[in-house]
């Protein structure tokens, strides 16, 4: 080959580059070869030298992205490299001395025989691979062959934990036409060691910004139910378990859920006398709700057979904004309501305004039978008619004594200061009445508020628990630490 391009040679530097270049692979025997392979190769006919030779094929699946996992289409979108290895004995070359230095031919996958596996659970009708790059042909005769494909395969989903679940999915490769006595369907070994996983290239693979793969086993898997000459026989399964990353439902639904959610508990806070506005604030609390419930039914697959979790806390809330509006209305209810309408009898008086407020450390004075003369008790009296009606009641006393000594002799001395004293009396009665009337009103107010501050306590409770239960019933949903429960093997490289 040296003698192609001499040192001698007046040419310049270029030319004897190009010239050394092409010299040392001076008769390129690709094209002869592959003349003289294919003489007679008919692409459509199984290797096999023998009737009883099974084809082996070697499978291996390269994930290099992990596109999408569609809940609603239940429908695992991946991007792969399907490997796959077979020997051919009519491409063997190594026995013919002339193409001894070929390493390697590339033929076009299209015009040699092809083992053709299929991924059997697509959703789309789309069985084969992507594209039909070129097979290479080592000297004795085994083919690599190394194509793309997008597959979309079924996963069915399971909802119960959404948004804290994990899934399941697999790929089930098959032969479309060939049973396990043509084809013998098995993993690829690589360094003594039988690949029994899905490789991710940490170079090429592209991370998802929902799913943490857990586990990626691979398994041949024989089914006894059907005969070696059913193609159900035997199929390769590449399984992907895994996990959502939450992080996304956290910040755009279950945080914003939760808050407005326990708003709805500070409507305990507003006044009994602000009873309207009560019911309008938890009512449109109910309704903001409502809004996540039909953001999670477009997220998650129409199913009735199991609830997602995250559908379940929004149940619970949503009942307990119901039961915050059931308690406005009957605090409502109990704070409008009068003596002229409603009696108030001294049991509700001791629950409502003695014992309970004082188990529940509220600031107000406790109800106190004593001094139970019909009127309430001096001490009860809040109001600016307060001065009055003590000033009336001096009145009064004096009567007793003093003054009805005077007024008894000022009658005789006048009738109009008779009348005058008789009205002062009135006037003193009515107030009293009136006085009452508004202390037992007030009282209906203060029991409405210790219906409240209970039901807020009863609400908050079981506002806190129930999210916290749920959330840890989420919080422990992990995938299982080994890829098929009970198998102790990890399925992943030494
Ligand atoms: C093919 O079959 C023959 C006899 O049936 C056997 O000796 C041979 O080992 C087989 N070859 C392969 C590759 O299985
Ligand atoms: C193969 O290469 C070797 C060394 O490069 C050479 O000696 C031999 O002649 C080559 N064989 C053929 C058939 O070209
Ligand atoms: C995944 O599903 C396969 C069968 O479809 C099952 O054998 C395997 O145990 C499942 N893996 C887990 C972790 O549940």
């Amino acid at each position: 080959m040296e003698s192609f391009s001499s040192f001698r040679s007046p040419l310049p530097l270029l030319t004897f580059i190009l010239l050394s270049s092409t010299g040392t692979d001076a008769l390129n025997l690709e094209g002869p070869l592959m003349k003289d392979l294919m003489k007679g190769y008919n692409k459509n006919i199984r290797p096999a030298q023998r009737a009883g030779n099974a084809t082996e094929v070697k499978l291996k699946l390269t994930l290099t992205n992990l596109i999408s996992l569609n809940e609603r289409e239940e429908a695992l979108t991946t991007s792969v490299w399907v490997e796959m290895q077979w020997c051919d004995y009519r491409l063997r070359y190594d026995h013919l001395p002339l193409y001894e230095n070929v390493t390697c031919l590339r033929i076009p996958s299209k015009s040699i025989w092809l083992p053709d596996i299929i991924l059997e659970n697509n959703m789309d009708g789309k069985f084969e691979i992507t594209l039909y790059t070129n097979a290479l042909v080592s000297p004795n005769g085994c083919v690599y062959w190394l194509p793309p494909a997008i597959y979309r395969s079924a996963c069915s989903i399971k909802v119960n934990y959404f948004p804290f679940d994990w899934q399941n999915c697999s790929m089930v490769f098959r032969s479309q036409t060939y049973s396990a006595n043509e084809i013998d369907l098995i993993l690829t070994e690589e360094e003594g060691q039988l690949i029994e996983w899905i490789v991710i290239d940490p170079e090429a693979f592209t991370e998802n910004g929902e799913w943490a793969i857990k586990h990626r086993p691979a398994k041949k898997l024989i089914n006894d139910r059907y005969s070696r000459d059913e193609l159900e026989h035997q199929e390769v399964v590449f399984f992907l378990i895994i996990q959502r990353k939450p992080l996304f439902y956290v910040i755009n639904i279950i945080v914003p859920c939760v808050l407005i959610s326990s708003l709805g508990l500070l409507v305990y806070y507003l006044p009994a006398k602000a009873g309207g506005q009560k019911c309008t604030m938890s009512i449109a609390i109910l309704l903001a709700q409502t809004v996540f419930v039909i953001l999670i039914a477009k997220k998650v697959p129409e199913t009735s057979q199991a609830v997602p979790l995250i559908g379940k806390y929004l149940m619970f809330v949503m009942s307990v904004t119901m039961i915050v509006v059931m308690n406005c209305v009957i605090v409502l209810n109990v704070s409008l309501r009068t003596p002229n309408t409603h009696l108030m009898t001294d049991k509700v008086r001791k629950i409502f305004l003695n014992i309970l407020p004082r188990m529940l450390h509220m600031h107000m004075r406790p109800w106190t039978p004593a001094k139970h003369d019909g009127d309430a008790s001096p001490c009860r009296r809040r109001r600016s008619s307060l001065g009055l009606i003590t000033k009336a009641d001096e009145y009064n006393s004096l009567e007793g004594d003093t003054v009805q000594d005077v007024g008894a002799s000022l009658a005789r001395a006048s009738v109009k200061v008779q009348q005058c004293v008789a009205s002062c009396k009135h006037i003193a009665e009515t107030i009293r009445q009136q006085n009452h009337f508004q202390n037992e009103n007030e009282e209906w107010f203060l029991v409405a508020r210790v219906i409240d501050r209970v039901c807020f306590i009863a609400m908050a409770l079981l506002f806190t628990l129930g999210t916290i239960g749920i959330f840890l019933m989420g919080h422990f949903n992990q995938a299982p630490s080994q890829p098929f429960p009970g198998d102790p093997k990890t399925y992943l490289p030494k």
